[in-house]
């Protein structure tokens, strides 16, 4: 990757307890949703509800903070697993495609993250991108916010549900983030943490726009932003997609300055994100632009009878050897079981090993769209095809 990230891979599971630390015991992961079960030895495991615990964890386990640092990573395809409500672009495995980065203290690292999943989004044809960011403070500003919101919800949280009454002593920045008619409707006129940055936090966050600006990333600042997890600090981003479920987030990511050091790291900044491979491949749908899946079979090698078989499986593999995806008959079909075959397959080609052409030295190659065939030299053949489908 040109930004310089290497793959890490953590395990699929890990400790319970990382992640009551790491993602924060009164969020709904940790509450609701969190695949939990007690192993042979009586350990409490955890399926990965998310990505960045874990490559915390591995970060600390093998002392990468005495590398060179920033240390940035990434991970593809690793599968997430989290007890929700099955439903559409909601799913209880899904598979996440993720950047962080230790060890830098700059919005540099953001704006670094945030072009980098722009440019990869955008170069899938994706359009109508928008990425949402926010700013939730740091240690030092957002116990004055959470007074200020409490001072704000006082008396109104008797009308809130029963989640929002729990969260206004522990967590009351989660209030925030309440689907809840009757909550939104309270939150709506509530102080903004925007308002109550400290110089540092804001001067960040100012920084961060600008970056974005001369990348000429679309963004806009939404105050609502909170996340659904508890290890973010300062900057907080999301870009919601365009069609489907209304407030489905494509992507979420922001800064975890606090989490390293929480997890018994050195005080290490960070900040990074995750996006659903699945929610990608829902928007490239919703956006037409799901490209044709790619063939399986180029080219079909039928058999014309018993002892065609052996010349037939030899044929294919030699056009195997030469980078061609080819198949043969493995069920003993008759030709023309092998031609509906290799129509269901959508093979481009079919190329016919039969008595009376082998015995003249020649293979029958049948374009499958066109219908036209023709006679290939049986020494040649194979290149011949390999050269016509490997341009
Ligand atoms: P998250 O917002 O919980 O953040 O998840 C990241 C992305 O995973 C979402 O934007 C969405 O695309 C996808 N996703 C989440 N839940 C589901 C689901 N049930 N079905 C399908 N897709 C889903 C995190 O997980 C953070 N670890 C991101 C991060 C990395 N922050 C810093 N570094």
């Amino acid at each position: 990757m040109e930004a310089g990230y290497r793959e890490i891979r953590t395990p699929v599971f890990e400790h319970t307890e990382l992640f009551l630390r790491g993602v924060g015991d009164t969020t709904d992961i940790v509450q609701k949703e969190m695949y939990t079960f007690q192993d042979k030895g009586g350990r409490s495991i955890t399926l990965k509800p998310e990505g960045t615990a874990g490559a915390v964890r591995a970060f600390i386990e093998n002392h990468l903070f005495q590398d060179a640092l920033p240390c940035k990573v990434y991970y593809l395809n690793a599968p997430i697993f989290r007890y929700e409500n099955p439903q559409s672009g909601r799913l209880r495995e899904h598979h996440q495609f993720g950047m962080e980065c230790f060890g830098g203290k700059e919005p540099t690292v953001e704006a670094e993250l945030i072009s980098t999943l722009f440019g990869l989004l955008t170069g899938m044809g994706l359009k109508n991108l928008t990425v949402h960011i926010n700013s939730i403070g740091c240690p030092e500003c957002r116990p004055k916010y959470h007074q200020a919101l409490k001072n704000y919800l006082g008396e109104r949280i008797r009308d809130m549900c029963e989640t929002c009454r729990a969260r206004f002593e522990k967590n009351p920045l989660r209030i925030l983030d309440c689907k809840e008619e009757k909550c939104k409707q309270i939150v709506k006129d509530a102080p903004l943490i925007l308002d109550c940055l400290c110089d540092e936090c804001r001067e960040h966050f100012s920084l961060l726009q600008s970056l974005l600006t001369a990348r000429q990333i679309p963004f806009e600042i939404d105050p609502h932003i909170v996340r659904g997890l508890d290890y973010y600090t300062k900057t907080v981003f999301e870009i919601i997609m365009q069609a489907g479920r209304e407030g489905l987030a494509l992507c979420g990511g922001g800064r975890y300055d606090g989490l390293v050091e929480q997890l018994g790291g050195p005080a290490t900044p960070a900040a990074g994100f995750g996006i659903g491979v699945e929610r990608i491949l829902m928007e490239l749908r919703n956006q037409d632009l799901l490209p044709p899946a790619p063939a399986v079979t180029d080219v079909y090698v039928a058999n014309l009878g018993t002892e065609m078989k052996i010349p037939a499986f030899a044929f294919a593999q030699s056009l195997r050897d030469l980078g061609v995806k080819a198949d043969s008959d493995l069920a003993g079909r008759s030709l023309k079981a092998q031609f509906k075959f290799a129509d269901k397959i959508a093979a481009r080609y079919v190329a016919i090993v039969g008595g009376d052409e082998y015995a003249r030295g020649v293979v029958k190659l049948r374009d499958m769209q066109t219908k036209e065939e023709k006679e290939l030299p049986l020494e040649s053949a194979a290149k011949e095809i390999a050269d016509l489908i490997i341009r």
